[in-house]
């Protein structure tokens, strides 16, 4: 697999860049947002101290190849909006993953599905994957429609794939994938 170095993605209107400390507070205003986080893994964080921990272990992981995370910057006004990652889950079947979360108060405007295209791009020349998975709630369709106009095609749903004690247990999901040798969006 080949070493991930630090790396910068501009797209028409964002800046994804690596993550700073200093991005914690930003962090704070969606990871504590339960709107934000409904349908995600993490429990909401309760205080900046856990926003800026994340950005920690993410900024001393940099350097290993099996994740990037991004954070989302709107170039013209320099705000930090959200968080983009791609993790590698199967090392030997170049399998990885893509996460990604934005403020709420950002939705609507298309800037996921501007990034999106991007981050697998990235992952497939710089992270040496083959195949990109991202599974979604399928109460949450948009983030379903995100990935398809990533270019991500549905391969099935998937009966009670994870588990989210705030939604009452096991959730179903959609999942999606897409290939790097098939992967045309950009
Ligand atoms: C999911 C999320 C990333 C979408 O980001 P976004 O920047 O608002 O998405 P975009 O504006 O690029 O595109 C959203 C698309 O979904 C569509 N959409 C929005 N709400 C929808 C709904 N309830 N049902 C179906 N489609 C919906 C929009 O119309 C748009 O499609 P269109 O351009 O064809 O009209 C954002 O809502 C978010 O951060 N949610 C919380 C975290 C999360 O759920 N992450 C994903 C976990 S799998």
């Amino acid at each position: 697999m080949k070493t991930i170095k630090k790396h910068e993605i501009q797209t028409d209107r964002l800046l994804l860049r690596p993550f700073k400390r200093s991005d914690a507070p930003a962090m704070f205003g969606w990871a504590s947002d339960h709107e934000v986080t409904r349908y995600l893994r993490f429990v909401p964080h309760k205080s900046v101290e856990e926003s800026e921990k994340v950005i920690s272990s993410w900024i001393e992981d940099e350097t290993l190849p099996h994740s990037v995370n991004w954070a989302i910057v709107v170039r013209e006004t320099g705000t930090v909006i959200g968080s983009a990652g791609v993790m590698t889950i199967s090392p030997v079947d170049h399998k990885g993953e893509v996460g990604y979360c934005l403020s709420r108060s950002k939705w609507g405007k298309g800037y996921m599905s501007e990034a999106l295209p991007y981050v697998l791009r990235h992952a497939f020349t710089y992270m040496g994957l083959h195949r990109i998975e991202a599974a979604h709630s399928l109460a949450n369709a948009a983030s379903g429609r995100v990935m398809e106009k990533a270019g991500m095609h549905k391969e099935c749903s998937c009966l009670r794939h994870y588990y989210k004690s705030s939604l009452n247990g096991y959730q179903d999901s959609a999942l999606y994938a897409v290939f790097s040798d098939t992967y045309e969006k950009l």
